[in-house]
This record gives structure tokens, C-alpha cells and sequence, in this order.
């Protein structure tokens, strides 16, 4: 068998592999059938030509450059979504080119596949890091809201009592888990453990044995000389108690009796052992009102809030979406291998118009999606197509002026109209068929609303 030819085979012959070879100029001296068909050009047509005659948006340049490879970007040519990847070619530590292959055939499955294996992945990740590390400073907490600077300054406060327990409130994705890497990292504290405890998770049964550890013997299926818990492995550290209104009133009582005492007992255990961490604690639910409901123990509830910090929502810093906005696209440029370099100024006033129920967390994943669209389209400015998805989520907050319907109706009308229109660059039949009327109603409408139509 001639390994050789197999291969050359399998280079230009794989029906399902569309590839290319290019030199360190960027010469084309290579090019699969596969290829010459999604491109639709014959093979003199390509080979010895500067590939960015042929593909404008070629990666092999950065790829040379860096040294480094790109691995599954998305790659549209000719109405063919594929999925792409680049690699440096080396000869004697040294990048002589780059071969670049596509896999290419009707991959939308594939590719719903594989992003949800990356969120799974991505989840699990995130576990496992803040499972052993903080990783977050205060220069990730991006922001210049009054309120939130306050916030902030606090936070930066607290971080040099590095005894002191600290309750973090605020909605879902308001930075709650940041904040506590934040102050850990810059605490005193910062080289010892900061171990992260989501008490929801956990189930209840396992969760005393994972915070305080448990002692050969101490039931059955207790590990062969026992095992350490949380608090014995954060000594020196921060334990970061997430989800803290989810624990269970009989769990609470415990974690009192720690933070009283400062020791623990192991499960099973005959002595208590000192330990010396800082808890910081945190939940997106309204402990007062459990507190009113019996659902959380009002003791504890005093000796975690010793201080507190309420983590603003987004919706009342929307003068902090650009800034925002911005870092988010370093942020996810950085882990996707996308392009975006900017956000159209379109774009964020209808990231302000939304509510954002979800805070950064939910910007930071819109973000991801309409960087994937515009990635896709090689565009480097998001624009508010790019954020279609998000139509459907107004802010219509309530303010203290009266309210007119019939203004309020046609205020939205006229916002709706002018909002498609952009959307499909100002091409009235297709605008009305997206918003079911004939053309000539919606001229009417364009006329009585005094609608600009750019060209
Ligand atoms: N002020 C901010 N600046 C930059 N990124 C932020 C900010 N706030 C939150 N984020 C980002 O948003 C995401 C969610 O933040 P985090 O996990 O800290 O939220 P949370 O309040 O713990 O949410 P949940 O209650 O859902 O657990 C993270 O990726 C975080 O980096
Ligand atoms: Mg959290």
C-alpha cells in the first residue's frame, strides 16, 4: 500500500473535505476537487494564485503570523456553511505555510451539536475553575454607574478586612460570583484556597459531608480514612457559599454553629478542628421575605449580612452598556476566535431598549450569538440585525407620566416600522411582508409617521 498516494488521494479526492495548501506568501500551490467545486472555479484558475484573490477572508495569514493554529470557525463560501480549520505548516521550527480544510456539506446539525456540546463543556469548565481558583479581579467588574461604583469601592474595602463575612444579593448575572473572586483576589487571603459551593446543586444529603468533611467509619460508603470537607480545605481562604438561600433550615443551623465558632466537626468526628476562612456568601433571592416566611433562619441571616452588598441590575445602568458591551466583545472574540470589532451605535441603543432579565450574563450570551451571525457574514460591526433575536423583550418600563394609549400605539407603530425597515435596509415590499400589511398601508403609515427613508 503506498501511504503517499493514499493520501494525495485523500487531499484532493474527499468529497467531504474541501482543503488547501498555501505557501508563507500565501500562494496557493495546492487545492482539493472539493474545494474547486464550492468555489466553482477550475483548478488553473487557482493554483499559483495569491490565495486572497480567491478567498478575500482567508485566516492563513493570521495563522502564519501567530503560529498558531484556528480550529472551528465557521466559513461560508458560495451559499456553503462549513466548518474551518487552519493550521501552520512547519519545516525545521520555522512556518513555511498553512493548510486549511472545511468540512463542509449541510452541517446546520452538526454545528447545533457542537455548540451545545461547547455550553456543556463551558459549564463544566466553569465548574471545574471555580471549583479550585478565583479568577476574576476588580478590573473585570466593568462599570461607571454611580451606584455601581459604590458598589465597587465597597467591595474594594472589604477585601482588606479579610475576616469579615460578606452577603452578595442581586438578581441572576449581576456579578455576584465575580465580585466574591474579586474581593478574595485581592484579599490577604489570595493565596490560599477560594472554593466555590453552590448550595443548590448539591444535594442535601451530601452537602454537610462536602462542607465539613467526614471521618472513616461515618457511614456507609464513607471513604477508607475519610475526607477533608470545604471549610478544611479552604483554611487560609475564602469558601464562597453560592445559592445560599436554596440550603435547607437544618443545613443552616450547622453553618451557624461554624461561623460562631470557627471550627468545624467532621462527620462521625470526636473533635472539632479550627478553621480560619472567610465566607462569603450569596443568592439571587429576597432573604428578608424568606425570613418573614420561615424559609431562612434570621440568626444566620444576621451573621452573614454583616456586610452587604446588592449587585445593581443592568436595567438601571444602561449607561454602562456601551463600555459593557465593548469589553464583552474582547471577552468573547477572545474564547470564539471571532472577528467583531465594534458595535454599531443602532445596535446599542436596541441593547438599551431591552430588558435584560438575564443582566451581564444574558448580554454576554446575545453577545456571543450575534457575534456568531455577524462572524458568519464576515462583518465586522454588529448592527441590529445581528440582534434580531432580541425583539421580543422590550423594556416598556412604566414611567410616572400619564399614559395615552392611542399615542402609546402609535409611538410603537411607528418604532416597529422604522425598526424592520432598517433591518431590511429600507426595502418597503419585503418590510411589509414581515410585518403582514399591504405596501400601500405601510406607505400610509411611513407618510403619517414622517418616517425617514435612507437610501
Ligand atoms: N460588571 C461586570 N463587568 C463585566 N462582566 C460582568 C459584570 N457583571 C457580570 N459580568 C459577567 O457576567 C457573567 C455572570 O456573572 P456572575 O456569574 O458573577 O453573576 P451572578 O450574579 O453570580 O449570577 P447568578 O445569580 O446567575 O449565579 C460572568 O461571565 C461575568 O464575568
Ligand atoms: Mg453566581
Amino acid at each position: 500500500m503506498d501511504i503517499g498516494n493514499i493520501l494525495e488521494d485523500l487531499f484532493t479526492q474527499n468529497q467531504f473535505m474541501a482543503a488547501m495548501i498555501v505557501d508563507k506568501n500565501g500562494t496557493i500551490l495546492s487545492i482539493s476537487d472539493t474545494y474547486l467545486r464550492v468555489l466553482n472555479l477550475p483548478k488553473a484558475k487557482v493554483i499559483g494564485k495569491p490565495v486572497k484573490e480567491i478567498t478575500p477572508h482567508t485566516r492563513v495569514f493570521t495563522v502564519m503570523s501567530t503560529g498558531k493554529a484556528m480550529v472551528g470557525y465557521n466559513w461560508k463560501i458560495n451559499e456553503h456553511n462549513m466548518i474551518a480549520s487552519t493550521i501552520p505548516i512547519w519545516k525545521n521550527g520555522e512556518t513555511v505555510g498553512a493548510f486549511a480544510y472545511s468540512v463542509f456539506h449541510d452541517i446546520s446539525d452538526a454545528k447545533n451539536l457542537v455548540e451545545n456540546l461547547l455550553a456543556e463543556l463551558n459549564m463544566y469548565k466553569d465548574e471545574v475553575d471555580s471549583l479550585y481558583t478565583a479568577k476574576y479581579n476588580f478590573d473585570d467588574l466593568v462599570g461607571n454607574n454611580h451606584n455601581f461604583k459604590k458598589i465597587k469601592a465597597f467591595a474594594q474595602q472589604i477585601a482588606n478586612h479579610p475576616s469579615t463575612t460578606v452577603l452578595i444579593t442581586g438578581e441572576s448575572g449581576t456579578g455576584k460570583e465575580l465580585t466574591a473572586n474579586a474581593i478574595h483576589n485581592s484579599s490577604s487571603r489570595a493565596r490560599f484556597p477560594f472554593l466555590r459551593i453552590n448550595c443548590a446543586t448539591i444535594p442535601e444529603n451530601l452537602l454537610e459531608a462536602e462542607l465539613f468533611g467526614y471521618e472513616e467509619g461515618a457511614f456507609t460508603g464513607a471513604k477508607k480514612g475519610g475526607k477533608p470537607g470545604k471549610f478544611e480545605l479552604a483554611n487560609g481562604g475564602t469558601i464562597f457559599l453560592d445559592e445560599i438561600g436554596e440550603m435547607s433550615l437544618a443545613m443552616q443551623s450547622k453553618l451557624l454553629v461554624v461561623l460562631q465558632e470557627q471550627e468545624i466537626e467532621r462527620l462521625g468526628g470526636k473533635h472539632p478542628v479550627k478553621v480560619n476562612v472567610r465566607v462569603i456568601a450569596a443568592t439571587n433571592r429576597n432573604l428578608e421575605q424568606m425570613l418573614e416566611e420561615k424559609k431562612f433562619r434570621e440568626d444566620l441571616f444576621y451573621r452573614l449580612n454583616v456586610v452587604s452588598l446588592e449587585m445593581p441590575a443592568l436595567r438601571e445602568r444602561k449607561e454602562d452598556i456601551p463600555e459593557l458591551g465593548r469589553y464583552l466583545l474582547g471577552k468573547v472574540n477572545r474564547r470564539l476566535r471571532t472577528m467583531v470589532s465594534d458595535i454599531s451605535e443602532d445596535a446599542l441603543e436596541l441593547i438599551k431598549q431591552y430588558s435584560w432579565p438575564g443582566n451581564v450574563r444574558e448580554l454576554e450570551n446575545a453577545m456571543e450569538r450575534s457575534m456568531i451571525l455577524a462572524d458568519m457574514e464576515y462583518v465586522a460591526v454588529l448592527n441590529p440585525r445581528h440582534l434580531g433575536f432580541l425583539n421580543s423583550r422590550r423594556d416598556f418600563s412604566i414611567t410616572s407620566e400619564p399614559i395615552n394609549l392611542k399615542s402609546a400605539t402609535q409611538d410603537f407603530e411607528k418604532e416597529i416600522i422604522t425598526k424592520i425597515l432598517k433591518e431590511n435596509e429600507f426595502n418597503l415590499p419585503i418590510t411589509a411582508e414581515r410585518l403582514d400589511v399591504d405596501l400601500s398601508s405601510l406607505y400610509r403609515k411611513i407618510k403619517r409617521y414622517d418616517i425617514k427613508l435612507k437610501v
